[in-house]
């Protein structure tokens, strides 16, 4: 297995804008062009073009589907990808990317998630551009309609196009720049180019492509998916090539303290005339230990990602919410449940008369993927020993479906 070193561009997908134009109903980013999202769509694309860190600036609270996207787009090279929260605007959220920076970052390209065919060969370009000594390069095309000056609907001069170019992403930039610029920025600008040029560094322009047209508008998504067959997704290139499948485990633990409302629910059982848990859930602690063990195993972050108190359908829900859903996300990004081992540390309730059932109805859960339980007291010690709470502790195997 070869190490690969760790690499001197960074790119910035930012895709945490609402998409107000598109009005599809959530984030733009997340709209599909085919069985694909239009961030999908990008970050193949990215990822066939120079080795790169890349940083995805995700939509407040869509952390989790931005995760799934991205690693499905890279495969077992997940390493070269951080998934970062945006903010309010498009120079918020690239100013969250460069702060994902790592290190020995030199030059950093910013793209709009939402110029979705974007050719990797424009990702060429703008590095090439910069190794030959740029500090900021923008890719442009030539503007093709006539254009005219108006003033309420009066035509008040016409203008020469041939001075005009439309401006695209990806924009890319000496990183000692860009962060300069951005350290610096007193107000909002609409591009990074003009952030650049405000500070006082000369901006080239490169050949950009049709195909990285901005797909703002429902008329944009149509002309995507109408070219979406016609523009085929760049072969993998080596540096992505996939190391031989091998399984994953992950761990998972979780604790809640006795104290909550109602009748006790513990691994996937409900346990009447013992006491409940408290959380935002049922407090069912393996469940959830489980979930993290899965999410770990398949690299897909843990259930703060996914769960979040900010999610209220799952305020009350029992492991067979969970446990579902976990899989699912799983089963999106190509992974399949191996087996679970979970073990519980609590002086009540007492498993083995019902180890069998919790196993089942878990199992059941996983859509039959074996689960082990074991229980355990912790003689006296600890909380789990005073009889304050439960601690569960859980191992996955997951392997590529
Ligand atoms: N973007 C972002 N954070 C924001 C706003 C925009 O990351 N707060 C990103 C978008 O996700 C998109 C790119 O910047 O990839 C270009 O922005 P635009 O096309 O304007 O997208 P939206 O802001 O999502 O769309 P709209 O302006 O129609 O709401
Ligand atoms: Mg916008």
């Amino acid at each position: 297995m070869s190490i690969t070193p760790v690499p001197r561009i960074g790119v910035i997908v930012v895709a945490a804008g609402s998409g107000t134009r598109l009005g599809a109903g959530g984030p733009k980013a997340l709209v599909g062009i085919d069985d694909h999202t239009i961030l999908r769509h990008s970050l193949t694309r990215v990822l066939a073009g120079p080795p790169a860190q890349i940083v995805v600036v995700a939509p407040p609270g869509r952390e989790g589907d931005v995760l799934s996207d991205a690693l499905a787009a890279s495969g077992e090279r997940r390493d070269l990808l951080s998934i970062v929260t945006g903010g309010a605007t498009r120079q918020a959220s690239v100013a969250a990317g460069l702060a994902a920076l790592w290190a020995d970052i030199e030059v950093v390209l910013v793209h709009d998630a939402a110029r979705a065919l974007t050719p990797p060969e424009v990702f060429e370009r703008v590095v090439a551009a910069l190794d030959a000594g740029a500090a900021g390069v923008v890719p442009v095309l030539p503007v093709i309609d006539t254009l005219k000056r108006v003033a309420g609907d009066e035509i008040v001069a016409a203008v020469d196009r041939s001075e005009l170019s439309a401006a695209q992403t990806p924009q890319g930039f000496r990183r000692d720049v860009l962060d300069a610029a951005y350290a610096g920025a007193a107000t909002d600008f609409t591009d990074d180019a003009a952030l650049v040029a405000t500070a006082g560094h000369a901006v080239s322009a490169v050949p950009g492509h049709p195909l990285a047209f901005k797909i703002t508008t429902a008329a944009d998504l149509d002309r995507a998916r109408h070219l979406v067959g016609d523009a085929p997704i760049p072969a993998t290139p080596s540096h992505l090539e996939r190391r031989p499948p091998l399984p994953r485990v992950g761990v998972g633990t979780d604790v809640h303290g006795f104290g909550g409302e109602g009748v006790l629910w513990l691994a996937g059982l409900e346990w009447p005339g013992e006491p409940a848990l408290s959380g935002h859930s049922d407090g069912d602690a393996v469940a959830h230990a489980i979930v993290d063990a899965l999410l770990a195993a398949a690299g897909l972050g843990d259930i703060g990602t996914h769960f979040g108190t900010d999610h209220p359908e799952y305020a009350g829900a029992h492991a067979d919410v969970f446990l579902a859903h976990t899989l699912g996300i799983l089963g999106a990004a190509g992974w399949r449940v191996g087996n679970v081992s979970v073990q519980v540390q609590a002086n009540r309730p007492r498993f083995a008369a019902r180890r069998s059932e919790a196993e089942q109805a878990l199992s059941a859960a996983l859509g039959g993927a074996p689960v082990s339980v074991s229980a355990t007291t912790t003689d006296g010690l600890g909380f789990t020993g005073r009889g304050e709470g439960v601690a569960a502790f859980a191992v996955a195997l997951v392997e590529r479906a």
